[in-house]
């Protein structure tokens, strides 16, 4: 099969979907890989290194969608990479098609068959290539709201870990998931005073135990969330519904209740955002205030990290990577449950139940398909 890696063009975004050796394995397959000029630089990896490994660098962006079978990639296509995906093309990449419907419509329009890293999903609900950015998202959470609780950012002034004889900052975190425990690690590793909620009992077990009770951790009522937002300094959103929009659980009501200068650092904003008031943002502006609360809503925060992200996202992707190269990627599906989840689109139709549920728009089960 061949393999084409473009550079990602979406603003800072650092990332890329293959590291050297990722290439090498394939090509020792017998796959053809081919990877734009440049792609791996802000990863760190050079086309020389690429090169040594046994792919081939093309210059122009769009030869990597013409050429290759299957593409690789890390964030969404963007509207001027929408006119390169055709009927015949294998897409795997991140997609959140539920905060988009433009993305849906047009990956419709295109025929390809669209593959989403974060809904590929194990039978116990795992999100195998979600987690790894989740995982640095999560971390990098309470070190943004940190900085933006900073006083000449509008914050309110407050180190989060305090100092003795003051008081730390609350940090308050909705959705106990990876995002949710990798958040809560590194808020309590500061000092931080912690609270936790989540819809789901055995999650606030988990992290009931993990912390040994030194973490707070409340069930995500409406009652709960209530009082908690009240006394955060900083809140986090991590909640997820896999493939859904985002619940909106911050009403703009309930952000007025916020202290000023409070900050909201809303990670699920790849699902839409879990504030009435969240939009995305970019890595070169990435907050705006509402109602006196900073709003932090990168949509991609692991961009900022590269060197880590990128190599932790490849090493979760290679294995299906590889066995859609080997198999095609209607046996890979049929052969692998956890790989036949990560299809949300395929030859004009959307076969992911909850992309589906977000627009309105026809369901047809993949089985249909294959
Ligand atoms: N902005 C970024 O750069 C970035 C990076 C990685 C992940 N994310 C996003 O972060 C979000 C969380 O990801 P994750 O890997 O932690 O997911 P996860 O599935 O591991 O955890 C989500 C948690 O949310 C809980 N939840 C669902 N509905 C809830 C509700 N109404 N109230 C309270 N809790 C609720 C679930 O029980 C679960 O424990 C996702 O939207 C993901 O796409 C964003």
């Amino acid at each position: 099969m061949i393999i084409g890696v473009p550079k990602e063009i979406k603003p800072e975004e650092n990332r890329v979907a293959i590291v050297p050796g990722g290439v090498e394995t394939l090509v020792k397959k017998g796959h053809k890989v081919i990877i734009e000029k440049n792609a791996g630089i802000g990863s760190g990896f050079s086309d020389e290194e690429y090169m040594r490994a046994g792919a081939q660098i093309v210059d122009k962006h769009e030869d990597v969608f013409y050429e290759a079978d299957l593409i690789l990639k890390v964030k969404e296509p963007l509207p001027e990479e929408y006119k390169l995906l055709s009927e015949g093309k294998i897409l795997f990449t991140y997609l959140h098609l539920a905060a988009s419907e433009d993305l849906t419509n047009n990956l419709i329009n295109s025929k390809a068959v669209c593959i989403a890293y974060e809904t590929v999903q194990t039978d116990d609900g795992f999100l195998p290539l979600l987690a790894p950015m989740s995982e640095i998202a999560g971390r990098m959470a309470p070190q943004e709201g940190a900085k933006y609780l900073e006083k000449p950012y509008g914050g309110r002034g407050i180190l989060l870990g305090g100092v003795p004889g003051v008081p730390p900052a609350n940090v308050v975190i909705i959705g106990a998931g990876n995002v949710g425990f990798n958040a809560a690690r590194i808020a309590f590793g500061m000092g931080a005073s912690v609270t936790v909620l989540d819809i789901n009992p055995r999650k606030l077990r988990f992290i009931d135990d993990y912390f040994q009770g030194k973490v707070i951790t409340m069930i995500a009522d409406e009652y709960n969330i209530r009082m908690a937002i009240v006394y955060a300094d900083l809140l986090i959103g991590a909640v997820l519904v896999p493939g859904a929009k985002a619940p909106k659980i911050v009403t703009r009501e309930l952000l007025k209740t916020m202290k000023s200068g409070a900050v909201l650092v809303d990670v699920a904003i790849d699902q839409g955002g879990c504030a009435e008031t969240s939009y995305p943002t970019t890595h070169s502006n990435p907050i705006y205030e509402e109602e006196g609360v900073i709003h932090y809503t990168v949509a991609n925060m692991p961009g900022a990290v590269p060197r880590t992200a990128t190599r932790a996202l490849t090493l979760n992707t290679l294995p299906y990577v590889l066995e859609i190269a080997e198999k095609g990627w209607k046996r890979a599906v049929l052969e692998n449950k956890s790989l036949a989840r990560g299809v949300n689109i395929a030859y004009g139709k959307i076969t992911h139940k909850e992309v589906a549920k977000a627009f309105n728009l026809p369901y047809t089960p993949l089985e249909e398909l294959i």
